[in-house]
């Protein structure tokens, strides 16, 4: 190995859909991961705009989306001279070579995808198996729109995001696993069908137990996501966000002598895992189990601790939100960078696949 590939850092790649604000779920399983590793690696963070274009959002609010998370991004710990941050969309070899991919993607495999068929399923309205869904999107006329192109080859774009940097590490929650795998599978595909080793076989970064961990909502039931109305934003100011947490779920109280709590009351207790000092999330489950537990302390105690997370990151995201000269130069020197690899890739890839000047 020469000097050079022995000091080449691997390279990380990771995305954010920007439809709305982030949260505190995207910021406990992802943002604040994506900083741990931009000292160690080769970073590159990206606002996945054009896979929030499945979902056909309103323009003026694709476009504020964006810009929110771009700000966020930088407010919670991301640094643009560490890390190469970009708009996906303002990088047209993503889209050319999702073209190209598309070409060795079974539409099949795209149908079985399980975020396909859960998205798909709650555009029909229906709640059946994948038989069903193929009948309704292949059989009904009035289903056009509903369930778009672009949402079935979903993965197609996430797999180019990822190969076009070559990427070797991808940190993405537990529900993007199996975009990953297709990622590996289109990869392996390529490679066999041009007689290459051209791509590699990127894989989630695993950060041990505190990379699987979930965080809840405030509903009392899943996790947090910005669906199900159940967030706290890092963008909430102070008194929305004790409201908030202090309408959160709960139940009756124990009891009983050391039950198991219930899934509304363990959300909480597991959210407190994350903001809390592990001494006042020992207080309450003692006095859980003791069943001297008065859920509104626990609670205003949780916001305390939240805002202790959130209130310096919204404070940084209020001073550089409205920064559009700050803004747009980071991006147009992310998008500058992120290029370099993109069009490398895509010259490669296009020589490879027999398209040639001539
Ligand atoms: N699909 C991812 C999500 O919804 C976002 C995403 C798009 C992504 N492209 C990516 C994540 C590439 C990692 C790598 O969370």
């Amino acid at each position: 190995m020469n000097q050079e590939s022995e000091n080449k850092k691997k390279v990380v790649v990771s995305g954010i859909r920007s439809t709305g604000n982030l949260h505190l779920g995207n910021y406990f399983g992802a943002l604040n991961k994506f900083v741990k590793l931009q000292d160690e690696y080769d970073c590159r963070y990206f606002i996945a705009d054009l896979h929030a274009l499945t979902t056909n959002p309103d323009p003026t609010q694709l476009h504020a989306s964006v810009k929110d998370i771009l700000a966020e991004y930088v407010a919670a710990g991301l640094d643009p001279e560490k890390n190469i941050i970009y708009v996906q969309s303002d990088i047209p070899e993503i889209s050319e070579l999702y073209l190209l991919m598309n070409m060795h993607v079974g539409i099949g495999e795209l149908m079985r995808t399980a975020s396909f068929k859960d998205k798909a399923r709650k555009a029909l309205g229906i709640t059946s198996d994948s038989e069903e869904i193929e009948k309704e999107i292949i059989g009904n006329q009035t289903n056009n729109q509903r369930v778009n192109a672009g949402l079935l080859t979903y993965p197609t774009l996430m797999a180019v995001d990822i190969l076009i940097h070559h990427a070797d590490f991808v940190p993405v929650g537990k529900d993007q696993e199996q975009h990953l795998e297709l990622t590996r599978r289109f990869a392996r595909r390529f490679n066999s069908f041009y007689k290459t080793d051209y791509f590699g076989e990127p894989v989630n970064f695993n950060f041990g137990t505190a990379g699987a961990l979930k965080v809840p909502g405030l509903d009392g039931s899943g996790k947090m996501g910005k669906s199900e109305g159940n967030c706290i934003y890092l963008i909430d100011d102070e008194k929305t966000l004790r409201k908030k947490v202090m309408r959160a779920v709960t139940d009756e109280g124990p009891k009983e002598p050391n039950q198991t709590p219930t899934q509304p009351v363990e959300n909480l207790f597991t959210l407190m895992e994350l903001v809390s000092e592990p001494e006042v999330v020992k207080h309450y489950r003692d006095s859980y189990a003791d069943c001297s537990i008065r859920y509104g302390d626990m609670k205003k105690q949780l916001a305390e601790d939240m805002l202790k997370v959130t209130l310096p990151i919204r404070q940084r995201i209020l001073d550089i939100k409205d920064n559009d000269e700050y803004l747009s130069k980071m991006v147009k020197n992310g998008a500058e960078r992120a290029r370099e690899h993109a069009s490398k890739t895509l010259r490669e890839v296009r020589e490879i696949m027999g398209i040639r000047k001539i």
